[in-house]
């Protein structure tokens, strides 16, 4: 039987990289590939197909924009009606805007990097404990420690235009998810929260110079490998920990 996985913010980046990976994988997965705009994700999960030659019922797309609570419910029902079951979920959608006006970068990175992976988590709890092994994963940043940020021998201990509102929804991220943790204990639900390294995606901008942090950032594929040795299980023994490709980062 398939291992149903749905992944948020699908169409690029870690999360694009991440489905086109489980939908290789030798292991048995139907992966559900979702994101706001709903051509994007089409053309990926196409993309995904034609690469890996995997059964189009096998890679789905969805539309969930993980701001709006009725495309939630959709994808929800959707998932329900198709699977009766979701055995892993991955909150990868995640945006890190700039920009002049604080209140507004705030609350739209709130919305997307905080809010909404904790209305998504709360809307598929149901379906992931109808799996007999649910996983839910959280993408979060080792960007989001309050060691490394108070520690001057770090290379986080910095800041640059528009890092404040990213880390500090990163930072809230860690706690809802080991709130989950902690919450769901009786249950069989793995809650993790992952760092996927500085790699190459649209999270910083489109432009080649952003896409590829100014030539810095490294093959998002590494972050996607590091998303399946976690749901393999082959990182348990960093369970309450901020899982990252080299071992783990501190709080
Ligand atoms: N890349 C890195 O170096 C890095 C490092 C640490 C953590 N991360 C985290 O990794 C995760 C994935 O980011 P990425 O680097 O792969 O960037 P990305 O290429 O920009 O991917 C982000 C994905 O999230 C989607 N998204 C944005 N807002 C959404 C919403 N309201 N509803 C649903 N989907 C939405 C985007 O869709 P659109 O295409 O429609 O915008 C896109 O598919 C994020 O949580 C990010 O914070 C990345």
């Amino acid at each position: 039987m398939p291992r149903i996985v749905l992944i948020t913010g699908a169409n690029s980046g870690i999360g694009f990289q991440t489905a086109k990976l489980l939908a290789s994988a030798p292991d048995d997965f139907s992966v559900i590939l979702t994101g706001r705009d709903l051509a994007k994700v089409e053309a990926a999960r196409e993309e995904i197909t034609r690469a890996t030659g995997k059964q189009s019922d096998s890679v789905v797309a969805l539309q969930l924009d993980v701001t709006t609570q009725a495309s939630i419910d959709k994808a929800v029902a959707l998932v329900r009606e198709t699977f009766g079951r979701l055995d892993v979920l991955i909150n990868n959608a995640g945006i890190a805007p700039t920009g002049p006006n604080l209140e507004e970068m705030f609350r739209t990175t709130f919305d997307t990097n905080v809010i909404g992976p904790a209305l998504v988590s709360a809307a598929f709890r149901s379906l992931l404990l109808a799996s007999e092994n649910p996983w839910h994963l959280y993408v979060g940043s080792e960007t989001s420690s309050l060691s490394y940020i108070t520690d001057p021998a770090s290379p986080m201990y910095q800041t640059n235009a528009g890092s404040v509102a990213y880390r500090a929804s990163k930072a809230a991220l860690n706690m809802v998810a080991m709130h989950e943790q902690l919450e769901t204990k009786e249950e069989k639900l793995n809650v993790r929260i992952l760092c996927p390294g500085f790699v190459v995606s649209n999270l910083r901008g489109s432009s080649e110079e952003a896409r590829t942090g100014w030539g810095g950032a490294g093959d998002p594929e590494n972050s996607a490998r590091l998303i399946l040795s976690i749901i393999r299980g082959e990182r348990d023994a960093d369970a309450d920990k901020l899982i990252s490709v080299d071992g783990f980062h501190t709080w």
